[in-house]
């Protein structure tokens, strides 16, 4: 039994995590959620060595030693823009651990020959198999983002035969799991949970990875959350409860923003339909301007609206923006970023980068309320952003990010893109915008874009 004072401190460290939720889900809030978890989880380690017997602490403690030193190291090393790989690839080791401890756990009671209760035994299958689901599938989405292999889907003849087949064999085994313990059983369950995890995420493409990336860290949350029902530990139950039900809420929120079900994002490619465009640079013809010209644009305008997106993060240039705005809004104008909530890679990804250039959060408005402003608006400076303002979502059916709703860009007086060049964005598609006689386009990196807007701005 576990000690009414270890059980009490658990539960602190639980109202701690979700407290930490609470502080995470805003800006100003973030950063002291961030620190409470940490906290908690700290403590939540630290317990286990308190009150318990443990045996090979040593070994423990050089594993956590390793894992807190690559931890650290990545954290600090990962670029922004990396960040969804690195949420994947601590989301599968978590997937995997949780795994290999249930399948211990069960060896450990097979050995000492009681009988185990039918429930603990389907809690034990399952986090053998959907822990090792998580953990493959989420390498292979680390892969993806990382580059590591192509980001298109990958399908093959007979794919979707073998991955059916594969899961009803993985049911079947953790049936019989249940039913007749067995550690042979069980490693073949773990086994082809890895296959089934490697098959579910193959075909899907790269812009949908982060969303399959949230839908794994929701499988982790639920296996933590059954072994730590197998362990008869509170902490690990509550833990992981909290992140199947936020991975669950966040993938269906950025299924939805991006118009789309959870079933076709993973199934779309076994369809026939690639989830991913063909990512052809354009030939035809544009008007481009120089920044001379497009700061007479900005600097005689009363309203502008800045349409911030990935390539802003990609060129590092939201300081340089950020002044630009400064120096627009002293010329008196109405200045205002308008927040597609997909754009960039990651959730909240404009507002974290927005927020690390100090820009106030009140002039960040998120797109519902501001899409009837565009037609207000003199211009639209697109920064970096393509799909997000790509009107084929509304106009080509059958187009990767058909039914996402976009930034009404389109409707402002003029459109300014600022980008390198006439590729498409990531759903790999032509943007129509780029070629309406209301666009301007200033070529070039962000932020060298923007550091000559600046100067010619102040030159006015
Ligand atoms: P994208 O459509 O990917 O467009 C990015 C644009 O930035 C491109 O046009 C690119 O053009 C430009 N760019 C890249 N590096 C640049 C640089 N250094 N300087 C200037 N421009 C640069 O981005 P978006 O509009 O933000 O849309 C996000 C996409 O990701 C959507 O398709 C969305 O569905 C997908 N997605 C997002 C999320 C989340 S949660 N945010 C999750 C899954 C998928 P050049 O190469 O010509 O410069």
């Amino acid at each position: 039994m576990t000690p009414t004072w270890v059980q009490l401190v658990y539960l602190a460290c639980a109202v701690c995590f979700i407290l930490a939720l609470k502080g995470l889900s805003g800006p100003k809030t973030a950063r002291t959620g961030n620190l409470i978890g940490a906290a908690a989880a700290v403590v939540g380690i630290i317990l286990p060595f308190i009150y318990l017997d443990l045996r090979h602490v040593w070994l423990i403690v050089a594993g956590i030693v390793v894992g807190a030193i690559g931890g650290v190291v990545g954290a600090r090393k990962v670029q922004m823009t990396q960040m969804p790989q690195m949420v994947a690839l601590f989301n599968g080791v978590g997937g995997g651990a949780a795994s290999l401890v249930a399948l211990l756990e069960l060896q450990e009671r097979l050995t000492a020959g009681s009988s185990i209760h039918w429930f603990i035994l389907a809690a034990t299958a399952f986090t053998i198999g959907v822990g090792a689901i998580s953990f493959s599938g989420s390498a292979i989405t680390f892969a993806k983002l990382q580059e590591l292999m192509t980001s298109r889907p990958v399908v093959f003849p007979g794919l979707p035969v073998l991955f059916g087949g594969g899961f009803i064999a993985a049911v079947a085994l953790a049936v019989l799991t249940v039913t007749g313990p067995n550690m042979t059983v069980a490693i073949i369950l773990g086994v082809l949970g890895l296959l089934v995890g490697l098959l579910l995420v193959l075909p899907v493409g790269g812009a949908d990875v982060p969303i399959v990336i949230s839908l794994l860290n929701a499988f982790t949350g639920l296996t933590v959350a059954a072994g730590g029902y197998v362990l008869q530990n509170t902490l690990l139950l509550v833990a992981g409860t909290l992140v199947g039900a936020s991975g669950t809420f966040l993938t269906l929120l950025m299924a939805r923003a991006m118009g789309r079900s959870v079933t076709n994002i993973l199934f779309g490619a076994l369809k026939g339909g690639s989830t991913l465009g063909a990512g052809v640079a354009s030939d035809r013809p544009v008007r481009s301007a120089g920044p001379e010209d497009v700061a007479i644009l900005l600097g005689y305008a009363d309203r502008v609206i800045i349409v911030p997106g990935y390539g802003l993060a990609v060129a590092q240039a939201q300081h340089t923006l950020r002044e630009l705005v400064d120096v627009l809004i002293a010329r008196g104008t109405k200045v205002d970023y308008a927040i597609h909530p997909v754009a960039g890679r990651m959730p909240g990804h404009m507002n974290v980068l927005l927020a690390e250039a100090q820009v106030p959060y009140e002039q960040l408005v998120e797109m519902d309320d501001i899409n009837g402003e565009f037609k207000h608006a003199d211009v639209a400076l697109v920064v970096g952003a393509n799909d997000v303002v790509n009107p084929a979502a509304k106009t080509t059916p059958g187009a990767p990010i058909y039914g996402m709703p976009i930034l009404n860009a389109d409707d402002a007086q003029q459109i300014v893109f600022l980008k390198r060049s006439m590729r498409p964005g990531f759903a790999g598609i032509e943007n129509e915008l780029l070629f309406d006689p209301k666009t301007t386009l200033l070529f070039g990196d962000a932020k060298e874009s923007l550091g000559k807007l600046l100067n010619a701005v102040k030159a006015l």
